[in-house]
């Protein structure tokens, strides 16, 4: 049994007691880097010996400590006993455990390695070993096995990427229901039109659709972190339109460099007008160029339009005039990688 206390000079640390590692037995099926024991666990600690854990904000190490908060995700998430589910960051387990009470599998991917010793014994000890497997890696690296759910709190610091991932990385699962970081979820929930509105959603909502579940405060979590957060879950689509995913991602990154600017602005740019020369191979000079950018737009009616208030669909069919006119925002050559494209959002 864990015990957490909070010393009352370092809210930052937290104090394991008791963890008992008496018996030396594989306990947990593991994937590690290549430095690492797999499969068994070695090291003994004197018993009742205190042993300190800090978590570092760094790695997003927010611990959810309420409990019928973590009953009220697992059960939105709709886990069933025949569902395998990914988590992404168990960190000391919390979310872990419950998760392996309801589902036939749990994969979990952590990058902290003390971390995953932790939920090792943790889980080895309530007996649920064989139900868990533990991906020892960083979750933007790892491939993740076939999953049915993504059920986690993730690290706010790698939620686009890992958003991007989960929605474009060719994954079939049924949804994910995600605790992210309040402001995070407005801006995947935002609408055109909305203030929030960004590449990111424009991005997301190609793909997939988005439900906000719930608000969380902040005091659910240990440290306490200056934001509050939010459970959102994210279904994919069953039908994707028919776009070049690079060229949409490098499209949508042009019109949303500056999100309240007239496209007629954006497309008028020296630099822009002389990037997007160079990518399409036109012959054409400069200013013909401008003039033939700025052409498709007003033929669009969409020169005075402002990105944040355009639907996919009107993105859509602009991307599609541009191509149709010669006019590309990616090098075919070098198709875009997905982390990269996602983690400026
Ligand atoms: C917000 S905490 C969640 C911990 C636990 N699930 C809970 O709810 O109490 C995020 C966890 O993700 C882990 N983490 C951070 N970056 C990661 C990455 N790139 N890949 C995998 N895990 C990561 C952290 O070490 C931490 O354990």
């Amino acid at each position: 049994m864990l015990h957490f206390t909070k010393p009352p000079f370092n809210h930052l640390r937290l104090y394991f007691h008791q963890i008992r590692a008496k018996s030396i037995r594989p306990y947990y099926k593991t994937r590690l880097e290549n430095d690492d024991i797999v499969d068994g666990y070695t090291r003994k600690r004197k018993e009742n010996q205190e042993d300190r854990l800090q978590l570092y904000k760094s790695k997003g190490q927010h611990l959810l400590t309420n409990p019928r908060i973590i009953d009220s995700i697992v059960r939105s998430s709709g886990v069933g006993p025949e569902d395998t589910v990914l988590e992404i960051g168990p960190g000391t387990g919390n979310l872990t455990m419950k998760l392996l009470e309801v589902a036939k599998k749990v994969v979990a991917v952590e990058v902290d390695k003390r971390m995953v010793e932790v939920l090792g014994t943790r889980v080895s000890e309530s007996g649920f070993s064989d139900k868990l497997t533990i991906i020892s890696k960083d979750a933007l690296k790892a491939d993740f096995p076939e999953f049915d759910l993504v059920v986690a709190n993730i690290p706010y610091c790698i939620s686009s990427p890992l958003v991007a991932k989960f929605v474009f990385g060719g994954y079939k699962f049924r949804s994910a229901t995600l605790l992210v970081q309040k402001e995070f979820a407005t801006r995947l929930l935002a609408n055109p039109g909305d203030s929030e509105f960004n590449r990111l959603a424009v991005n997301v909502k190609l793909v997939a659709d988005v439900e906000h579940v719930m608000n969380v405060s902040k005091r659910d979590f240990v440290p306490v972190p200056k934001v509050d957060s939010s459970v959102v879950i994210i279904r994919l689509k069953s039908e994707v339109p028919d776009v070049d995913l690079n060229e949409w991602w490098a499209f949508t990154k042009t019109c949303f460099g500056k999100k309240n600017k007239t496209l007629g602005a954006t497309f008028r740019q020296k630099k822009k007008v002389a990037e997007l020369l160079n990518l399409s191979k036109v012959t054409s000079g400069g200013n013909l160029f401008k003039e033939k950018l700025v052409g498709i737009l007003r033929d669009a009616g969409l020169e005075d339009k402002r990105p944040s208030k355009l639907s996919n669909e009107e993105l859509m069919y602009l991307l599609a005039l541009f191509n149709k006119a010669g006019i590309f925002f990616q090098d075919k050559e070098k198709p875009r990688d997905i982390n990269a494209s996602f983690a400026d959002l």
